[in-house]
């Protein structure tokens, strides 16, 4: 019995080193344990031996039992540690790995353009004043002398509304009225920057929106060679102080006279490149001095004061300075294109 004994326990003990899960302990378990397991027939067993035999047999059995809950418990201690440490170890974040830097935004190229324009003007005494992306007819058009059905509309495609009346700026120019309307009667010095909409086919130069710069200087004696000044000290600052500034008659109806206004070609200085297509000029914005009617329709009385004006898109100025060739790159939102100006 006492060697039947010994021989269990070193049976039970090897396999017990062999069992490598839950379920294999279990089924240990049973064999040597459980309620029918050989250790616990050995220990019903004992009443039929012989009784000087007894006490031995039976303080074996029970070490025998002991050794062997002891290693069972032992072992599924052992087993559910591995089983939850290699859980662990799949949903493990590695911390010596490096972290992924968060991007750091720029600034939008319109708005770093946008912001030189304000600069420049600014040192010029120019205020900046705001003014409202949803107008009226009257406002963007009639004030600006151009009446309804006039062929001067065909200048600007419109984004109409389902509010009569009601439109996107097709331009910057009916802020003019509003500072004119605000100011009265004192001297105005103003750019009134903000975004734009025609209702145009987009193209390589042409959005449904894009930003203007309107500049608007209205007081006593104000003539063409201070808009002429004005405009030279801004395109000098802007694309180099060896700039040429050119005026070529046009047509605006809101100004008499009208001038388109251009500088020699950054690329050439005049010479004749692609960029200026051979013609030695770029132009950069449309000027003029505020028509009679429209001073009137701002309250100025045109027989005592005079202004010019003028207005200019950013983007085209940020186009000719950095040589972009789609002005579709400034909306699309890209951080390929915009990452280029940190
Ligand atoms: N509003 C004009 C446009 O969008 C640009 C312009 C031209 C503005 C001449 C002016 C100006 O103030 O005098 O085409």
């Amino acid at each position: 019995m006492l060697e039947e004994l010994h021989r269990l326990r070193a049976q039970a003990e090897e396999e017990l080193q062999a069992v490598e899960d839950l379920a294999a302990l279990d089924a240990w378990r049973r064999t040597y344990v459980g309620k029918n397991g050989l250790v616990t027939q050995a220990l019903r067993g004992i009443g039929k031996l012989p009784p000087d035999q007894r006490p031995a047999a039976g303080q074996l059995a029970n070490e025998v039992r002991q050794t062997l809950e002891s290693a069972f418990e032992a072992r599924q201690a052992a087993l559910q540690q591995r089983a939850l440490d290699e859980d662990l170890a799949k949903g493990a974040i590695d911390v010596r790995l490096p972290g992924r830097p968060p991007s750091v935004g720029t600034l939008h190229l319109s708005t770093q353009t946008l912001r030189e324009i304000y600069a420049i003007f600014a040192q010029m005494g120019f205020q900046v004043l705001r003014s409202r992306e949803v107008e009226d007819d009257t406002t963007n058009f009639q004030l600006l002398n151009i009446p309804p059905h006039h062929p001067a509309r065909d200048m600007w495609s419109t984004f109409y509304t389902t509010t009569p009346g009601a439109l996107l700026r097709t331009h910057t120019s009916p802020g003019q009225i509003h500072a004119m309307r605000k100011h009265y009667p004192e001297p105005i010095r103003v750019i009134l920057p903000g975004k734009c909409y025609r209702y145009e086919q987009v193209t390589l130069r042409s959005e449904h929106m894009f930003h203007q710069v309107e500049g608007l200087a209205v007081g006593r004696n104000i003539t063409m060679a201070d808009l002429k000044g004005v405009l030279t000290n801004f395109a000098r600052q802007m694309f180099g102080a060896e700039r040429k500034l050119r005026f070529r008659p046009s047509y605006f109806p809101f100004t008499e006279p009208s001038a388109e206004a251009d500088i020699d070609c950054i690329l050439c200085a005049g010479a004749g490149c692609p960029m200026c297509k051979y013609t030695g000029w770029l132009e950069i914005l449309g000027a003029g001095m505020v028509h009679p009617t429209v001073l009137r329709n701002g309250g100025y009385d045109p027989d005592v004061y005079s202004g010019f004006a003028f207005g200019m898109g950013p983007e085209r100025l940020a186009i000719l300075k950095h040589r972009i060739t789609d002005i579709r790159n400034f909306f699309s939102g890209d951080v390929r294109f915009l990452q280029q100006f940190p």
